[in-house]
């Protein structure tokens, strides 16, 4: 039998090596053909991908990405989160990646964030069923509602915050800065008031939940993963409560945005205003509470850092601020309105430089959905994209002395380069952050009362590291006496 079986195989040989070659070919061939980026694959599957996330400053582009962009220059390929990847500190790429999602590139962001966050989340949905999520949060976010709506809840939870603060006592900012975006997003997605123990065991469940979206996707008992699942299911069961509730009251009174005034919220502007599932709104809600909360709070963070090391640009702020006040108490208003807002221009400045220098969303994950081609390089059809903002963010060439705090160089007559056109702190495209205008507003508020009522200073040294998501280690920990 053996005998014979190795005959056969004796007799198969030549066609067999002959087939193997023939395809070996075939595929160096297409290889040769294609222009791929330069670069390396790392170790098999996990390729390149723990360089890549190696912690670093907030305000550096890291040791990955300085040793490969002097090796391979600002497009080159690697091994990340197991896939083949072209990674992009090209201005123009970048670009190009975001304007084209949907026809050539595709949100494609690792499964675990899909397990955590929902396979309904905006930030995994692609094609029709992301449109509609996205329309119900723009309009729920629309201009209108910012003016008359967002705006004074805006103001009701900075001054929540601030007033709980203490004079000449040490507490991490970064906390203080999370709790006041927190508490405006439960508020505005679900009616949850700050302060109460329904919302503040809300809050807590979320902190161990962001630590498992972050961390790696290993899921074994006690594992920071296994825990986010399971604070997923509370968060949810909470939310699904009030869904509930709410369901209930609608099938009694009609429709619930008929109750205007204090449920104007997204879950009612959700049931009322599409035909999602429960499970599709659960998880809109969930996500809307993750891309709320978690970013514009380090933005807010980070703007403390930064202006507490640098007084000149406090002083101005103040100064602004100062001015939209004291002309609000000639006219003997209270309470800031929109053109008080539109008056806060260093502020946007400061606003812009923050997000610059400190990249909140330091890349974006995309794939290609077609076979690509950028200045002469191929990117096959199923790879993996990164689109890095902060390598062009502290790029010298665009920003002068771009590790420098600097708000004024984005003063309209200023001299210093800014290239608007590639600062992309929200993404771009179809899928361009669907709340910056309410991240503004929040940042320029909250500014606005802290600068007027407080001085700051760091109690003890501590600055924003990007693990990749920003935090600094110690909670930056401030000292805050009165403005006199
Ligand atoms: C300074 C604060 C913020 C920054 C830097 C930021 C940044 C970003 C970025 C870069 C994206 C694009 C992700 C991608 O293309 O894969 C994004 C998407 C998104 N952001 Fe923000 N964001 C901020 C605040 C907010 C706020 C306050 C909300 C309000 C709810 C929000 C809601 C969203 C949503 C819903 C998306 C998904 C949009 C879509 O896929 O169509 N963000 N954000
Ligand atoms: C709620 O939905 C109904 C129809 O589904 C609509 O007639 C009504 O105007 C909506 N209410 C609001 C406040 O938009
Ligand atoms: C909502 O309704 C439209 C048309 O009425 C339908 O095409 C769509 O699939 C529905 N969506 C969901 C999530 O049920
Ligand atoms: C800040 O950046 C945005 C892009 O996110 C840009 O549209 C705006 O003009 C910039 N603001 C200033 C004052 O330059």
């Amino acid at each position: 039998m053996s005998i014979l079986l190795q005959e056969a195989l004796f007799l198969l040989l030549p066609t067999i090596l002959s087939l193997l070659v023939l395809t070996n070919l075939v595929k160096w061939r297409r290889k040769k053909k294609l222009n791929l980026p330069p670069g390396l694959a790392g170790w098999p599957f996990f390729g390149e991908t723990f360089a890549y996330l190696k912690p670093h400053p907030a305000t550096s582009i890291g040791q990955f990405m300085d040793l490969h962009m002097s090796r391979y220059g600002k497009i080159f390929r690697s091994s990340l989160f197991g896939e083949q990847t072209i990674v992009s500190a090209d201005p123009g790429l970048n670009r190009f990646i975001l304007q084209n999602e949907g026809r050539l590139f595709e949100c494609s962001y690792p499964k675990s964030i899909g397990g955590i966050l929902g396979k309904w989340s905006m930030l995994v949905l692609v094609g029709e069923m992301h449109q509609d999520m996205r329309m119900i949060s723009l309009n729920f976010m629309s201009s209108v509602r910012l003016r008359t709506l967002l705006l004074p809840e805006v103001e009701k939870h900075t001054l929540f915050v601030l007033r709980s603060w203490k004079q000449d006592s040490v507490f991490p900012a970064q906390e203080e800065a999370k709790k006041f975006t927190f508490n405006l997003m439960a508020k505005n997605i679900m009616s949850m008031d700050p302060g109460e123990a329904e919302t503040e065991n809300l809050r807590l469940e979320y902190i161990t939940f962001m630590k498992g979206v972050v961390s790696a996707p290993i899921n074994f008992p006690g594992s920071p993963y296994w825990k986010a699942l399971k604070s997923r299911s509370a968060i949810l069961s909470v939310i699904e409560k009030k869904m509930e509730e709410r369901m209930q009251r609608m099938g009694s009174h009609g429709k619930a945005a008929d109750q205007r005034g204090d449920e104007d919220d997204l879950l009612n502007w959700a049931l009322n205003h599409s035909n999602f599932s429960k499970e599709q709104i659960l998880d809109l809600l969930l996500s809307l509470l993750f891309a709320g909360h978690e970013t514009s709070s380090m933005a807010l963070a980070l703007a403390i850092y930064f202006l507490q090391a640098s007084p000149r640009a406090a002083q101005e702020l103040r100064k602004e601020h100062s001015e939209i006040a004291d002309k609000k108490k000639l006219r003997g208003e209270c309470g800031l309105n929109w053109d008080d807002y539109k008056q806060m221009e260093f502020t946007q400045n400061v606003i812009n430089e923050t997000l610059r220098l400190g990249n909140v969303v330091r890349f974006v994950h995309r794939k290609a959905i077609q076979d690509v081609q950028y200045k002469g390089y191929d990117i096959p059809c199923g790879w993996k994209v990164l689109p890095v903002f902060t390598t062009v963010h502290l790029d010298s060439s665009l920003y002068s002395d771009p590790h420098d705090f600097n708000p004024w160089r984005w003063q309209k007559s200023s001299s210093s380069s800014t290239s608007t056109n590639y600062f992309t702190p929200y993404g771009g495209g179809p899928r361009l952050c669907a709340g910056s205008e309410l991240a503004k507003l929040e940042m320029a508020v909250f500014l606005h009362h802290l600068v007027l009522n407080y001085q700051w200073e760091l109690a003890e040294d501590d600055q924003a590291w990007a693990y990749p998501f920003i935090d600094f280690p110690k909670g930056l920990p401030i000292r805050v006496r009165a403005v006199t």
